[in-house]
């Protein structure tokens, strides 16, 4: 062989193992399989795998976060959040786990809102109150997916047209969000909303997480730090009354780590209305890490970064038993807490908290990090 032939011969050869650890990459970063279906619509389960070889699994049902495999201190991986084995159990079972929820996240007093001087109605699914974006909010739609090609990690963009008019919000709306689960095992969730006509929203993710493991206890020993030296308290129905008040001296100033159990049976008048934590914490600016969640029995570490300015601590104050989740998991009251990034609830009808208009000159677009770890 003369040496240009040897030359081509070696450049090919370096050329094909490239191509074949690339594509041996991308087949083993994200498997799909049928869930199931609803509305006429194919639902599916994704499953991405990153190079440490944890897992998350996603579905396009509500945008979900079905599972998350992660280890403890001694690598032993346990799913840390709720999620159902099957569509049949998505359909009968709790409407929020790892959903994405909007258009308009958490509550809106009585249902009603004033834009540009028009009244608007919503569906009352929450008492006398809208919760999640009403009945048929995003949470229980069949949304689009595309697995993302030629990206360092794992990712999925799942969008939803919604109509004008749906669930009597304004405004023809695309949602999407992008989830990338990096190797140092981030979840990362990329959102972008548009309008073509003014409206109001507020998009977050409602995932539980359980650090031990979920089905393995409660979180009530879990060591939680917020970043937050105010909250926005809440009437007998959870509306905001409009104060923001100072956590200090308070159940709910986390900004030094204390278990969820330490405090949450005092007899605090916001504890008693909220049957628990279930508050929305105002972010202190400039914060690196928002919140944080650690668990002193397995050593996993979740923490939070988020862009937007609040976030509502959940205990599942509302679980009572009667939901069973991924393996038969039985979900009890306080077995798992939220942190849902946000604006603040209610904030059509607040006009000092941060503003939730979205317009058709500029989308919405923000980014939220739940990040796993482990300390020794
Ligand atoms: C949370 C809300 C709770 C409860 C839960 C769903 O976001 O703050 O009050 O409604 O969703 O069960």
């Amino acid at each position: 062989m003369n040496n240009k032939l040897l030359t081509l011969a070696i450049i090919l050869s370096i050329f094909s193992v490239m191509v074949a650890c690339n594509s041996s990459k991308k087949q083993v970063m994200v498997k799909s399989e049928k869930f199931g279906s609803f509305s006429g619509k194919d639902v599916y389960l994704y499953t991405l795998t990153n190079k440490k070889g944890d897992v998350i699994k996603l579905t396009n049902y509500g945008a979900s976060v079905v599972e998350i495999d992660v280890p403890d201190r001694n690598g032993k991986r346990e799913n840390v959040t709720f999620g159902y084995d099957s569509m049949e159990d998505y359909l009968k079972g709790d409407l929020y786990f790892g959903k994405v929820v909007g258009r308009y996240a958490n509550r809106i007093a009585k249902g009603k809102f004033t834009l540009d001087g028009q009244e608007y109605s919503l569906s009352l699914n929450d008492g006398v109150n809208t919760l999640h974006g009403g009945n048929t909010g995003w949470h229980s739609r069949v949304w689009n997916a595309q697995i993302l090609e030629n990206t360092d990690f794992p990712a999925i963009r799942f969008s939803y047209s919604s109509p004008d008019m749906e669930e009597g919000y304004p405004g023809n709306v695309e949602v999407e969000v992008v989830y990338t689960w990096t190797d140092d095992d981030e979840i990362v969730m990329d959102y972008k909303v548009t309008t073509d006509k003014n409206t109001v929203i507020n998009v977050t993710n409602h995932a539980y997480f359980n650090l031990h493991g979920v089905g393995n206890g409660d979180i009530l020993d879990h060591e939680v730090i917020i970043k937050a030296s105010a909250f926005t308290p809440v009437d007998s129905t959870l509306i905001p009354t409009g104060e923001v008040r100072k956590v200090e001296g308070t159940p709910f100033d986390f900004r030094t780590p204390h278990t969820i159990g330490e405090r949450i049976e005092q007899p605090d008048e916001q504890l008693i209305l909220g049957r628990g934590y279930d508050h929305n914490f105002v972010l202190d600016e400039a914060e690196e890490v928002d919140a944080m969640a650690y668990d002193p029995s397995t050593g996993r570490v979740l923490e939070v970064i988020t862009d937007q300015p609040g976030i509502q601590l959940y205990t599942g104050n509302f679980l009572d038993g009667t939901q069973k989740g991924r393996g038969g998991k039985v979900y009890n009251y306080r077995s798992g807490l939220c942190f849902e990034t946000q604006h603040f609830p209610d904030t059509p009808n607040h006009a000092d908290f941060p503003a939730v208009l979205l317009t058709p000159d500029e989308p919405f677009v923000s980014s939220t990090t739940y990040r796993f770890s482990v300390r020794k």
